[in-house]
């Protein structure tokens, strides 16, 4: 039986895929690559947003970006305001370019930045698209952060349209409910990243950081992220949505790309396995993933990424709960043929 603990765990525990036992497939036939953004990537992975704006970190940067490089994966930087507030250090965001100049880089700034300042941080890092984030969780857990949050969606748009390259909205921990996501479509978004519940708490963290009691606080709001995937993809918009949000193996990544999702997007987790700053590390664990994700997806019958999300998911437990009560249809995913 699950013991409710917190942090709650994102969701995928309530998604099921179905076993083909005849796939008819070998496994050097099971293709994990696709194209994105205008380029090839190996693997349905991007190492999200986590660092920048300090010479300590540069050589994180570098590290992160080498292992993209080799593993064939998109990387976001972590946020740019540093980089535009301070030029000497830009360069801890640009190493990123620097070390994978044919990958996909993604800039990333807050969704209240001006749109001068957006297309600077795109150019510091010739970036492939621009990460807008969404954080007013974490500003409010914060005694110093923002308590002004009106005008966001004008200003996102004003963006949108003048940024060169594709913008994503991304939520960093409590997810993007339906009527979030239709808002965005609504002004001309076409990339979101759910960033649900049950990875990164930055309630937790900005607690423990200023020395607080946390002690469970906020646990009723927020939305994992399986629910919030689920509520995107039942706008059946025209968009891309990036899952993310406590993703830690090739099962988990599979379940969010059978469902809908054109990528996964994952920070946590490859933080802790970096931690010990060796790049074989990651670069190993990466491997892992993809590993696992080519294997859960001959296990369902799946050739290649379109494939996969033609099969049947299973959805129980709490997250069908949730969407029932918010009238989401489920049972398309579970009576796929
Ligand atoms: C150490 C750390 C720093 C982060 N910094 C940023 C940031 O600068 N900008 C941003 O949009 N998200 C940032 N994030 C959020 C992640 O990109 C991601 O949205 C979130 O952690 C949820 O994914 P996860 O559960 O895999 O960690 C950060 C996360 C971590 C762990």
């Amino acid at each position: 039986m699950k013991t409710a603990q917190y942090p709650v765990e994102n969701g995928f525990s309530d998604i099921y895929l179905v076993y083909e036992a005849l796939p008819e497939l070998d496994l050097n036939q099971v293709d994990t690559s696709l194209d994105f953004l205008n380029k090839k990537l190996k693997a349905p992975l991007l190492i999200n947003a986590m660092t920048g704006g300090h010479p300590d970190v540069k050589q994180v940067n570098r590290s992160l970006a080498r292992v993209a490089s080799q593993t064939g994966i998109a990387m976001a930087v972590g946020s740019q305001t540093a980089g535009l507030e301070d030029s000497e250090v830009r360069d801890t965001y640009k190493i990123a370019r620097d070390e994978n100049p044919d990958g996909i880089l993604i800039a990333n700034i807050s969704a209240f930045a001006s749109s001068d300042m957006a297309k600077e941080a795109i150019s510091m890092i010739e970036a492939d698209a621009l990460q807008l984030h969404l954080n007013v969780a974490q500003e409010l857990a914060m005694s110093e952060g923002d308590r002004k949050f009106s005008g966001a969606l004008a200003n996102i748009e004003r963006i949108v349209h003048q940024s060169p390259v594709p913008v994503i909205l991304k939520e960093v921990g409590f997810g993007l409910s339906r009527e979030t996501v239709r808002k965005l479509c609504d002004i001309g978004v076409e990339y979101v990243d759910v960033g649900g519940k049950g990875g990164t708490d930055f309630i937790k963290i900005e607690y423990m950081r200023s020395g607080r009691d946390h002690n469970g606080k906020f646990k009723n709001i927020g939305i994992t992220t399986a629910c919030s995937l689920i509520e995107a993809l039942s706008l059946e918009a025209p968009l891309n949505i990036i899952a993310s949000g406590g993703f830690t193996g090739g099962t988990d990544v599979a379940c969010a790309l059978a469902l809908g999702s054109k990528l996964v997007g994952i920070a946590g987790h490859f933080l802790e396995v970096f931690s010990d700053g060796l790049e074989q590390g990651l670069n190993e664990r990466i491997d892992d993933i993809i590993n696992d994700l080519r294997n859960t997806m001959l296990m369902t019958g799946a050739v290649d990424l379109p494939e996969l999300t033609e099969k049947p998911v299973i959805i129980t437990g709490f997250t069908a709960e949730w969407l029932l009560r918010r009238g989401v249809e489920i049972s398309r995913y579970s009576q796929r043929k």
